[in-house]
Parts: structure tokens; sequence; C-alpha cells
């Protein structure tokens, strides 16, 4: 697929996921097939006072090329004067988000707020196509309280946005219930660009609905945790994964950016979604909880899972 003029091959896309999807896991994912990805939001003010934890959030690595950064914020002027940072040139495309429901995103008028303002999401738009050529894109949800999904989409694209994600669900649902495909449906027959359908993926079932639905490709979300392979699954490879190896790497990866004590304690949570699954693994999810030191953890399922197999 294309979005303006960034190719795509292959129609599975990676979700950005706030301190979830680094980019050693967003690497994972793409080697393991899936088509697209992008950074985690990153605050567009952040930006503007040149936060260096905030631009931790914009690493790369080679293969996740073509890539995409997500921005968070409500103020068109400051859209503006980030789109043309030299940290951003290096993205193909530049993804508006406009669908966050967390409490504190919202209280700020950003994420799924947007949706409540038709108004202010054109201008924030003028602002950034005015700005770069790069695509702009936007991942939205069905509305805030109410279903807006069509009418906002139809804004968007006559905005000048070049591709919509949408996640089948309003804001005041926040993850609850099942995804409303009907609703990303109208919204692929409302609008002539790319739709990116979105919401409870996981399995084979789950994605064939979601491409019943007519839409260009399909974005994973929570489907990926603890799971980077799930895109060779779904793509139809039946190659079992060395677990440990893909653990390792996650980790290697991070090193050189991150010190022993901070990724012990980033990584936790990764290490518990990639031991969900294993049967008899409750014991030493204690024990990883309560290790300092990620080499030792890394010793701990390595033993535990060269056990099991
Ligand atoms: C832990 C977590 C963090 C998320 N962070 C972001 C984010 O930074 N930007 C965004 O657009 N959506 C974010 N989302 C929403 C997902 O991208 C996705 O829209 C949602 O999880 C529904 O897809 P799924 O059912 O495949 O998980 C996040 C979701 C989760 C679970």
């Amino acid at each position: 697929m294309k979005i303006k003029n960034v190719n795509i091959e292959g129609n599975l896309f990676l979700a950005p996921m706030a301190g979830v999807t680094d980019f050693a896991f967003r690497s994972l994912a793409r080697n393991f097939g899936a088509s697209f990805s992008y950074t985690e939001m990153v605050s567009s003010k952040a930006l503007v006072y040149d936060n260096a934890k905030t631009k931790e959030l914009l690493i790369t690595l080679e293969n996740e090329k073509p890539v995409g950064v997500q921005l968070f914020g409500h103020e068109p002027e400051v859209f503006k004067s980030v789109l043309n940072l030299q940290e951003l040139q290096k993205f193909d495309l530049i993804d508006i988000n406009m669908g966050c429901p967390a409490p504190k995103i919202v209280k700020n008028g950003d994420g799924s707020k947007l949706m409540t303002d038709f108004k202010l999401v054109e201008k924030i738009l003028k602002a950034c196509t005015e700005s770069t050529n790069k695509p702009i894109t936007v991942k939205m949800r069905l509305g805030f309280d109410k279903d807006v999904s069509v009418d906002f989409a139809k804004m968007l694209e006559d905005c000048g946005v070049s591709a919509i994600t949408v996640h089948g669900r309003l804001r005041e649902e926040f993850y609850s219930g099942s995804v409303n495909l009907n609703a990303i449906e109208k919204v692929k027959n409302s609008v002539k660009i790319p739709v990116i359908g979105n919401g409870d993926v996981t399995n084979e079932t789950s994605l064939n609905a979601m491409l019943q639905t007519g839409v260009d490709a399909v974005m994973i979300g929570r489907g990926a945790l603890g799971k980077p392979y799930i895109f060779s699954e779904l793509l139809g490879c039946n190659k079992k994964f060395d677990k440990y190896e893909i653990i390792k790497k996650h980790i290697e990866l991070l090193k050189n950016t991150y010190s022993n004590e901070y990724l012990s304690s980033y990584m936790k949570k990764h290490l518990l979604w990639y031991l969900k699954d294993e049967k008899g693994a409750n014991k030493i999810k204690i024990e990883i909880c309560n290790e300092k030191d990620i080499e030792k953890c890394l010793l701990i399922i390595q033993d535990f899972l060269k056990n099991c197999s």
C-alpha cells in the first residue's frame, strides 16, 4: 500500500504503545514481518522544550524503515514549530494522536479530546500540512462520547490527511466491550485515503473479521505484547520461535542506550508478558520481579525455558 509517497509492503502494522513499543521491540516486530511501526506517542510540547527524555523516544533502528513518529498535543503553533526539527526528519510520516483516552492526556485537550473540536483539528492539520511535505496521518477512535467517526474522517481527508487509523471504540469505552467493526467499515467506505483498522486483533479469526471491513491494513497492539512474532504467525509462518533468543535480543538492543538498573526495571513488564502463556512460570515471575540485575533475570528465564522444551 501507499501512504502519499511512502510505499509500505504488507498490511500488518504494529500499534504505537506508550511505554511498550521501544525501538528494540519495534525492530523485533519488523523482523517478524510487521509492515510498519511508529514511535510511541511523543509530546509535541516537550520536543519544543528540547526535553532529553522525550528525545530518547525518537531513537529508531535501520530495519524500521519506513517508520512513523506519533505526536500528541493540541496547539497548532506547537505542531508547526516541531515538524521541521532535525530529529524528525528521519521519519517517513507524522501521525497525530487523536485517540488516546488516558485522563492525564484528555484533561490537557490532547488525544481523543480532539475529536470533540473539529475546528481546532482543522487548524492543527493546516499547520502540519503547511509545515512539511511528509504524509500526515491521524489515529482516531470513533468519537469521544458519541460516534462522530464518519464526519471526522471526512474532515481529516478534506484537510489533506494521507491515511487514517481507526480504533473502533469511543473514548468513554476505553478498552471495554468489543471493537465496533461496522463503524470501521463505515469509515472505510466514506473516504478515499487508506484506512487502517485497529482493535482486538489477536489471531487469524479476529484478523479476518477486521479485513472483512475492507480496511487497507490492520494495526495490532495488545496482541503483540510479549509476542513480537505474532506478525509471522498471522502471515502463516508455522516456525517455532526461540523465546529466550527473542528476549535476549530485546535486551541487547536496548543495552547501548540504557543502564542495567533502568533496564531491570523497564523490562519487567515485557518479561512478564513474554512469560504469560508459559505453564508453571509463576515462581520465576516472582523471582524476576524481585531481581535488580537484568542479566540475572535473563539467566532465570533461560533456565526455565530450557526445562520447558
Ligand atoms: C499500554 C498501551 C499503550 C498505548 N499507547 C498508545 C500510544 O502511545 N499511541 C496511540 O495512538 N495508541 C496507544 N495505545 C492504543 C493502541 O495503539 C491501540 O489503539 C489499542 O490498544 C487497540 O488496539 P489492540 O486491541 O490491538 O490493542 C496504547 C495501548 C496500550 C495497551
